[in-house]
Order: C-alpha cells, then structure tokens, then sequence
C-alpha cells in the first residue's frame, strides 16, 4: 500500500532512516520533505549520510513565522496528500513539519500514525509541546517510546491504537555510533582527549531568544574552564552575532557548525558531559552513558532525570556551574528507551492495521 512519510526538521531525518527501510520491505512509501530546515548542515547532508531516498515532494517552505510556516506547509501538503491518496500518513516527533502532516492528512480523512506518540513536557510556551498534544489528538495509530509516555496519552483519553514500541532513536543511534567508531576523526579535528571536554547546543527560543538566558549560559559554562565545543545551530549563531556574543566567547569554547549525526555522536560519546536543551540529545547522551545537564526547566524524557543522569537547570548560572562541578550519576542506568527493532514493530503494526481497516 502506499504511505506517506512526512518529514522536515533535521531530527526527524534521524527518526525517519530506520522506519523507512523497514516500511519499504511491504509497502510503497511517498516521502514527503516540507523543507522546514534548509541548510545543507541541517538537512541535506542526512539525506546521504542515512541514505535516505530522496524525497518523492520537496515542498520548500524554509522558514517563517509558526503561523506562516505552518500554513504554507498545510496548503502544499494538502494538494501533495489529495493526488497521492496514501493509505496511512506517518509523522515523526513534535515540529512543524509533524502539526501540518497530521492535520492536513486527518482533515483529508487518511489515518494519521504518529511516531513518538505521548510525549509531555507540560509546559505549554514550548511550540513542541502544542504540536505534540495536537498530534496525538488527530491520530490513529500512537507509536510510545516508553510506559510514561502512554499513561501521558491515557490521562488525556487516548487509549485506542496506542502501542509502547521502545524508541526509533536506540536503532539510528546505533548504527551512527558504530560509524563513529570507524570513521568519525572529530576528535583529532578538534584537538580533544577522551572525557576531557564537554559537549554543548543551545537552540529553543527561550535560551536563544532573550538575550540574558544565551549570556547567562555561555558565562556559566565559560567559569567551569572545562574545553566546551559548541556545536552551534543556525538560529543560536544569527542571535550570538546579533548580540555580539560571537566575538567574545570563553576561552574554553571550541564552536562548531552543526554536525552530521555520525560526528555529533562520537563527540558526545566521548565526553564527559552533555549541556543541552535538546530533547533528542538528552536521550542520546542517556543511551550513550554520558551525564547530562538539561539547559530547560522542562523535559518530555523525566525519566533520565529521575534515574539521576539528567539534571534540569534552565538558564541559571549558578544552577549550571553547580551542576557541572557535582554532577555524579549513579552505576545503574536502567534501558528507559527500550531494545532496539522499534521500527520493525512499528512497521508491523501497520501492516496489522492496514490489513484490517
Ligand atoms: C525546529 C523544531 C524543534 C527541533 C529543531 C531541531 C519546531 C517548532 N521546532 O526548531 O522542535 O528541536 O527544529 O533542529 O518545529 N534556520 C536556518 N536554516 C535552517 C533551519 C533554520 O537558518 O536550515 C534558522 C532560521 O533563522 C529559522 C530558525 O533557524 O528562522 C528557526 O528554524 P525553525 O525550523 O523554525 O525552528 P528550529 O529552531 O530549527
């Protein structure tokens, strides 16, 4: 049958390499590229890197307003979903890209799965967080990454086509940190030693967009004297020259262009610490047995914050020097994310449903 995969945003490329090759062993898939990100860095060079086809519709739209972006994205999508007419409409994670798939295919009455389904960080001035809610709320099939993230949906009464899964990310993960192994030389590019740096990326509105919170850390970090690569997303580099931070960063900070995912992993697999207010890299640095420090008040992981290996501090200095010198997380690291295969069990499940409907 044909499905659309619709995707846009550079973690969803990530997402998107393992479902697609297993979707494509049955089915004929239609992938769909909004466009949201743009910059080679961002997103071009996932495509090859994962070796993703290439997109069946590239749509363009790059960046705007949410308002407008999301717009312009749900009157492509609308005309790409009317001549395609794929049976199912899969959208990944919690951007832009994810709100206009599922609400341009669900207003054209083609089932919606959604993967990584039930995620909450209850904070609501997160963009994210209102494209996750409104998601699963349009969606049939609701793909979990974990138990929390189905009693999430069950408080909201979602029960219906909600299927624990474990991650997709344990499987993208896993091949990039064996391509890490043999082939990332970042370490050497960037003169580093083996757990005597610390990794870094700073990208949501509420860190990058007021002007104290992007100050605040990168001081906070700079007092720690410990060697810091940045690895600086697009958004974060236009405000750091806006506010003339880029001129005067510590002396401790190494900055970096965003990676491909083979070289981010190996940075981060080889730190001694994660700073970041990422959703996807707090989950990364737990699988890699890297301590992190969430730059956030918030997270949709708590799990990784409960098992002690994540700490919350937003943009408060002190909070973050504190942590950075104290921060010990215990022996135990309990498989949160669950086994690898998740997109083979989600593949299945849709064969299951489409088989039935
Ligand atoms: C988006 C997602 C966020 C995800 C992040 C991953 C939403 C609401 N947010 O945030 O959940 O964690 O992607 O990276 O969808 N820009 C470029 N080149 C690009 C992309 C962006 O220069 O290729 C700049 C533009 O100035 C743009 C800004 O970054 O205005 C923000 O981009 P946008 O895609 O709107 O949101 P992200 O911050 O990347």
């Amino acid at each position: 049958m044909k499905i659309a995969s619709i995707v846009g945003a550079r973690p969803q490329f990530i997402k998107l390499a393992p479902f697609s090759r297993e979707i494509r062993k049955k089915h004929r898939e239609i992938l769909i590229d909004t466009g949201q990100h743009y910059d080679a860095e961002m997103a071009g060079d996932f495509f090859s890197e994962f070796k993703i086809p290439k997109p069946d519709h590239a749509l363009g739209i790059g960046s705007a307003g949410h308002g407008e972006q999301t717009g312009r994205m749900l009157i492509e999508l609308e005309k790409v979903l009317m001549s395609e007419q794929p049976a199912l409409a899969v959208v990944f994670g919690d951007t832009n890209s994810t709100l206009a798939g599922a609400l341009a295919a669900s207003k054209l009455n083609i089932p919606v799965a959604h993967v990584e389904a039930g995620l909450r960080s209850y904070d609501h001035t997160m963009p994210e967080e209102l494209n996750r809610v409104l998601t699963d709320h349009v969606a049939r099939l609701l793909f979990c990454p974990t138990d929390v993230a189905k009693d999430n949906l069950k408080r909201e009464g979602i029960t219906e086509g909600v299927y624990v899964v474990g991650d997709v990310m344990v499987d993208a993960l896993e091949e990039s940190r064996k391509a890490a192994e043999k082939h990332s030389d970042m370490l050497e590019k960037l003169g580093l030693t083996k757990r005597n740096y610390q990794f870094m990326t700073v990208h949501r509105p509420a860190n990058t967009d007021i002007q104290e919170n992007l100050e605040n850390i990168v001081k906070a970090v700079g007092r720690s004297g410990v060697q810091t690569v940045f690895s600086v997303h697009p958004r974060t580099a236009k405000r750091m020259h806006e506010y003339g931070l880029d001129t005067r960063l510590p002396d401790n900070f190494v900055i970096t262009k965003p990676l491909s995912h083979m070289d981010t992993v190996s940075l981060v697999s080889n730190a001694s610490l994660v700073l970041t207010d990422s959703g996807g890299l707090q989950k990364e640095a737990y699988l890699l047995g890297v301590p992190c420090i969430t730059l956030r008040d918030t997270t949709e992981w708590i799990e990784t914050v409960n098992s002690k290996w994540n700490v919350l501090v937003g943009s408060d200095p002190k909070k973050i020097h504190d942590t950075i010198v104290h921060l010990n997380p215990p022996k135990h690291r309990p498989k949160i994310f669950g086994l690898p295969g998740a997109s083979e069990r989600i593949a299945k499940l849709i064969d299951e449903y489409l088989a039935h409907e």
